[in-house]
Parts: structure tokens; C-alpha cells; sequence
């Protein structure tokens, strides 16, 4: 076991030194110390068993949220930090994925372990990752990086291993739930919510990330490989953010008895294709995500011998998170401490990629608002556009007139086929009486 020295160490990590001898620890290298490594740090300064070496950062002389960081334990030579001969596990808390790409694949080449709290790393390259771990016979862990605090990797992998998996459903993001949460219960602004999710530490580095349902696609990728055993191009997937949903939606859809949530979805067809996509989703009042509220998470998973298992927590933000990450750290080290058993935890099977159904097959009920001319027939135009298209209503109503004298109206539909749907939208959106489609939204 390597020996830790001539590291500037924090007051508790020095404290921890004292009572353990160097081959009783582990030696961590940490890229990133934002809002999840500054938890990682917090769960570990005091713990005898875990040693920090290095911390590489992008900028050193930042003002932190921590007050016991040493500045002599950070580094910004992240590959310096991978490199260095001491580190046995590499724990990845940086984010974006080429950069962390080439950390990684350097830290398990170097017969490193790592972990990682990253889901576009782990989306767009995992598979070429287990793969390297597996050759170097090291571990690549990350539960944090799919609904934060959640234990849903690992659970997905052994507990429920004796499943064939059906579907994969939840709210899979803590930033968009949040924003949609404050947008239903406060009236806030989509730009007020953001921002204050932004300052709680939930958002991405870039938040175009959450709300346009990138991340989600990453995690609903990585579900789908853990649960399928199936790779999906995260960039394949179908994806729709929150960007498009108004106060005006938000309040449609209460009175039909629903409430707005950005949902990620996998499940398995019977003829062996897979329905992935992201898009935001009218959920009824009685369904149990619909009381899923700010960053919490909630993912429903449905196996053939266990039926429904519903995963709850928080999804985003540092110590939920650092909470993942650090078990992971735990699960390794309790391996190398053990004198390098095989650590209980798991290995990635190989994958093969995903056959996906198209979006056009797939069945939803359909929620429409428009904006039509207010005069006589126009109801009759869109019921047969509709009834055209093979697409029933279960509602259809007038919600007001706008400042610009247009109708505002609101259809629902029985469940119909996406194709059906569009060719419906098609039909209404070429019809004289039509001023503008608002916001077409599937139901859960
Ligand atoms: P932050 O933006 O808060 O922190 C990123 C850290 O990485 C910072 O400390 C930054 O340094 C450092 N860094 C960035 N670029 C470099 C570089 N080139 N070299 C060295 N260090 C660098 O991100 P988060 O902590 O929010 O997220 C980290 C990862 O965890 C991401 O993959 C994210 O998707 C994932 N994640 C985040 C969650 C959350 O709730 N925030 C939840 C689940 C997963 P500096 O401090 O100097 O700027
Ligand atoms: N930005 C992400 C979210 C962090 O809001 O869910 C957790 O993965």
C-alpha cells in the first residue's frame, strides 16, 4: 500500500493522520472541489480511513466554501493529480466529458480506481470505460451520477438483479423539478426558480443542461445500460425540455387534474425495441410522482418477478450527493483495506447496442393549447382534424380570450400514436381558423 507524504493536509485530515499508520488508509486524488467535492471533502476530513492527497481545482487561489482546505492540497494540474504514484482511487468530480474523458482513462490505466459523480461521462463513454477498468482490473463506481442522493445504480444492478427489467420511469432531474415546482405552488418565474436553483447548487455548470433535458437523457442512458444491459447514444435519444411550459400550461393542467414534470422513460418493448425519451409529461394528481416537489427525485422501476419498486430522494445538491459519491469511495476502500479482495460491488456487464422504437410509435394521450380565431365552426375544425387523424378527445375546452381577440383552447386526447398526433398537429396548424399552437404535452 503506497505511503502518503509531503502533503499540505487540513487540520482534521492531520488529526486523522496522526492515529492511523499509512498502510491503514486510502489514498484519494479528487478532481473538483465545487458544490459535490466540497461535500465529499466535509463526509471524509475526519474520517481515519480516507486520506486526501491532492485536489485539483481549475483556479487555486478561488475563495471556498470549506474554511479548512489547505491551500497546499489543491493542485490545477489535474493530470498531475491522476499521475501521482500514491493515489489509489481517482474520484472525478469535475463534470463536461472530454477533459474528464482523458483524466479517467489516464487514472485506470494507471491502475487507479475511480469514481464519478458524471453522467455525460458515464452516458457517452461508459461502455469503453468498464471496459479499460475490466482490463486493468480495477473499478469504475457511480451512483451519483444518476438522481444524486438516490441509491439506484447499485440497487438496479444486484438487488433487483434476478429481474428482467420492464420499464424505467422518474423524475430524473433536481433543477427542472425544482423550477417546476416553484412555477406550481409559488407562481415564481421560470427565471426566478432558475436561478435560485442555480444558488442551492442543483443546476449544471451550464443549465441548458437541465432544462433543455440533456442531463435527463444522460441518466435515462445510463438506466437503460444498467437495466438492459443495452447502449443508447444519449444524443439518439428523444428529448424535450421545460423551456416551452408556461404559468398558463401549469395552470391548465391543474384544473384537468394534473401537474407538470419532466420525465426520463426506458422501457423494453415485446418485440426487443426499446422506448427511450425525455420530454415533459402532464402527471395525474393521484399518481405518486406527482407529489415528487422541488430538487427530490422519484424513479419507478418495474421488474417481472418484483413488479413496481419506487426509488425516492433527494436528487441534486452537495451533501445528497457527496452521499453517493462517498459510498462508492467506501465500497472501494473497504476492498484495498481488506488487503485488495475483490471488492464487493459491481462490474458492468458488456452491453450491445440499443434497437430504438421510433418516437412516431410511440402511444401517448396528447395535451394541446392553442390559440384560434374566436368565431363560429372553429371548434367543429378541430374536432375533425383529429377525428382525421384516427385521434379521439376526452376534452376539449375554451379557456378565455387573449389581449389579441384569439381563443385559447385546450384539447386532450385519448391515447392515439405520436405519428397520429402529428398528423393531427399538421392538419390544425394548416387550418385558416388557427393562430398559433401553444404547447403539445404527453400525459403520463
Ligand atoms: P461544480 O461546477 O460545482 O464544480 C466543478 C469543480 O471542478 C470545481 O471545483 C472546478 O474548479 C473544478 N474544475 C473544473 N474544470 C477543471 C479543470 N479543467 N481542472 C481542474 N478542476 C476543474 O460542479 P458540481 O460539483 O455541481 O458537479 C460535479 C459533477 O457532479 C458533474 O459531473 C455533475 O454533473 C455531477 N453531479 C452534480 C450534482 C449536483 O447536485 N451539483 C448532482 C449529481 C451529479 P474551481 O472550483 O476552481 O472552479
Ligand atoms: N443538475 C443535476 C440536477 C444534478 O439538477 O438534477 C444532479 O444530477
Amino acid at each position: 500500500m503506497p505511503s502518503p507524504s509531503g502533503q499540505a493536509l487540513s487540520a482534521q485530515n492531520s488529526a486523522a493522520e496522526q492515529s492511523r499508520t499509512p498502510d491503514t488508509r486510502v489514498v484519494i486524488g479528487m478532481i473538483g472541489l465545487g458544490t459535490v467535492g466540497s461535500g465529499v471533502f466535509k463526509i471524509f476530513r475526519d474520517h481515519p480511513d480516507i486520506f486526501f492527497q491532492k485536489i485539483a481545482v481549475r483556479d487555486a487561489s478561488k475563495i471556498r466554501n470549506i474554511d479548512d482546505v489547505d491551500t497546499e492540497l489543491l493542485s490545477q494540474d489535474p493530470f498531475a493529480v491522476v499521475r501521482d504514484p500514491e493515489t489509489q482511487v481517482v474520484v472525478e468530480l469535475m463534470g463536461g466529458a472530454e477533459l474528464a474523458r482523458e483524466l479517467v482513462t489516464e487514472a485506470l490505466n494507471h491502475g487507479k480506481h475511480v469514481v464519478t459523480a458524471n453522467k455525460e461521462l458515464i452516458a457517452k463513454f461508459g461502455p469503453e470505460l468498464f471496459d479499460l477498468a475490466r482490463k486493468n482490473n480495477v473499478r469504475l463506481l457511480f451512483e451519483g451520477a444518476v438522481a444524486g442522493g438516490i441509491p439506484i445504480i447499485m440497487p438496479l444492478k444486484l438487488s433487483l438483479g434476478a429481474n428482467r427489467i420492464q420499464r424505467v420511469a422518474g423524475i430524473l432531474n433536481g433543477t427542472t423539478n425544482y423550477i417546476l415546482t416553484k412555477m406550481t405552488q409559488e407562481g415564481w418565474t421560470f427565471e426566478r426558480a432558475l436561478s435560485e436553483a442555480q444558488a442551492k447548487g442543483f443546476a449544471e455548470a451550464d443549465p441548458t443542461n437541465d432544462v433543455e433535458g440533456f442531463d435527463v437523457a444522460y441518466k435515462i442512458s445510463v438506466l437503460a445500460l444498467i437495466a438492459f444491459k443495452q447502449v443508447v447514444d444519449p444524443l439518439s435519444i428523444f428529448r424535450e425540455g421545460i423551456t416551452r411550459i408556461t404559468a398558463e400550461d401549469i395552470q391548465h393542467a391543474r384544473e384537468l387534474g394534473y401537474v407538470i414534470k419532466l420525465i426520463g422513460l426506458a422501457q423494453m418493448e415485446d418485440d426487443g425495441r426499446l422506448d427511450i425519451r425525455v420530454h415533459p409529461m402532464l402527471v395525474p394528481n393521484e399518481h405518486p410522482l406527482s407529489n415528487t416537489q422541488n430538487e427530490f427525485n422519484a424513479i419507478f422501476v418495474k421488474g417481472d418477478a418484483v413488479g413496481d419498486v419506487m426509488f425516492y430522494g433527494r436528487g441534486a445538491g452537495e451533501m445528497p450527493t457527496a452521499s453517493a459519491v462517498a459510498a462508492d469511495i467506501l465500497a472501494i476502500a473497504t476492498g484495498l483495506l481488506k488487503g485488495n479482495e475483490p471488492i464487493p460491488s459491481m462490474i458492468i456487464d458488456p452491453a450491445t447496442p440499443a434497437n430504438l422504437l421510433p418516437m412516431s410509435e410511440t402511444t401517448s394521450k396528447y395535451y394541446l393549447r392553442l390559440n384560434a380565431q374566436d368565431r363560429p365552426k372553429v371548434v367543429g375544425h378541430l374536432g375533425n382534424a383529429c377525428g382525421d387523424a384516427g385521434v379521439s378527445l376526452e376534452a376539449l375546452m375554451q379557456k378565455g380570450i387573449n389581449p389579441d381577440g384569439t381563443a385559447s383552447i385546450v384539447l386532450l386526447t385519448k391515447s392515439v400514436t405520436e405519428q397520429q398526433m402529428n398528423q393531427a398537429l399538421e392538419s390544425i396548424r394548416g387550418q385558416a381558423s388557427t393562430a398559433e399552437i401553444g404547447c403539445l404535452l404527453r400525459v403520463l
